[in-house]
């Protein structure tokens, strides 16, 4: 089978799409011949060992895990022996994690109790594969937040994979939402549900007296510094890209004063991914797609990913 190979840290180049040996389905997995999957910020941070601490993970000198790509969506082209939860033909979605990756082939093998389930209807592969990345996040961080329904958020690189689901998710919990984006994407995250959009190259929203509940970095590139006085009383500054400085700040805000930072790394899981097909099949979020590659384009993908200016998310179509 075709899947796409790095043997080394680097630019796109280092992607090679080679011939692999197809894998076998142990007793309780099911092997998915994949139709869609995605390039993520997570997938180009692991191609390129950014942030260096990568490599404790994935290997020093070279990489470990030598097939990236975390979400798929597929058709069950076999079962193992003990495999209840699924059958052969079923349509399914998920993610394969940061310790496996293995989603950039034609097939993968992956355990029915992993974080995969059926196919919402009416949704294309690409779509399913394209969402979970970004929605997953803005769960994880909205609900470690506890946002409320009537609390105003800001969201930073709104038109981002995971600024498009944080702006969207935080419109389904009834908040009210400021989306910060250049003013060519003013339509799409106005699209998204945003209440009101600002454009960060002309306007510095910290300068302009309004205070908001959260302020939601989804870029990592403003800080609690330079947005504390743009908090409410006790309101919270969440990033998911949080650099050192955040780091520093969270030590004393978490002792003194009622505003926090909220941080860290999020996770895929069942329950998660159950939520978003649910958010799915509801029509209360979308998936903005920026582009669909085949996959024979990866390189391409990983550049344009790398550009820092997608809309919203890149689709890798199998079929
Ligand atoms: N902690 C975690 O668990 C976690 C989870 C997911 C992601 N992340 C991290 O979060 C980051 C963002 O991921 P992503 O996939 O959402 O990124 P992304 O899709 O690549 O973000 C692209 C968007 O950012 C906007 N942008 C670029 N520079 C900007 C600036 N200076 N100010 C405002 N907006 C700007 C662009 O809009 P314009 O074209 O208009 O500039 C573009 O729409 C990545 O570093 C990723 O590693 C962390």
């Amino acid at each position: 089978m075709k899947a796409v190979v790095y043997k080394e840290y680097g630019a796109p180049e280092v992607l090679k799409i080679q011939e692999v040996v197809k894998p076998t389905p142990k007793e309780n997995e099911v092997l998915i011949k994949v139709k869609a999957s995605t390039v993520t910020t997570g997938d180009t941070r692991f191609r390129k060992a950014d942030p260096f601490a990568i490599r404790f993970f994935n290997g020093i000198i070279k990489p470990k895990k030598q097939i990236l790509g975390m979400f798929f969506s597929g058709d069950i082209v076999a079962i193992g022996t003990k495999v209840t939860k699924f059958k052969i033909g079923d349509k399914i979605f998920g993610s394969t994690g940061m310790s496996i990756f293995n989603a950039w082939a034609e097939f993968i093998c992956i355990k029915e109790d992993a974080t995969i389930t059926s196919m919402p209807v009416k949704i294309t592969y690409e779509e399913v594969a394209s969402v979970i990345f970004g929605a997953s996040t803005a769960l994880h961080f909205l609900k470690k937040a506890n946002l409320k329904k009537g609390d105003n958020i800001l969201v930073y690189a709104a038109s981002g994979a995971v600024g498009s689901a944080v702006v969207q998710i935080a419109k389904y919990y009834g908040a009210n939402v400021t989306g910060v984006c250049s003013s060519k994407n003013f339509k799409f995250v106005k699209s998204l549900g945003a209440d009101k959009v600002i454009d960060y190259t002309t306007e510095d929203f910290t300068k302009n007296d309004v205070k908001y509940e959260i302020i939601y970095d989804s870029i990592g590139k403003i800080s609690y510094k330079k947005c504390k006085n743009s908090l409410t009383h006790s309101g919270l500054f969440v990033s998911n890209n949080a650099g050192l400085g955040d780091y520093l700040n969270l030590i004393w805000t978490s002792f003194l004063g009622k505003r926090k930072i909220v941080t860290g790394v999020s996770s895929d899981n069942l329950e998660k991914l159950t939520q978003i097909k649910k958010l799915l099949e509801t029509k209360k979020i979308t998936v903005p797609i920026d582009k669909t590659y085949p996959l024979d384009q990866i390189i391409q993908a990983n550049y344009h990913v790398d550009s820092g200016h997608k809309k919203g998310n890149i689709a890798i179509s199998f079929h």
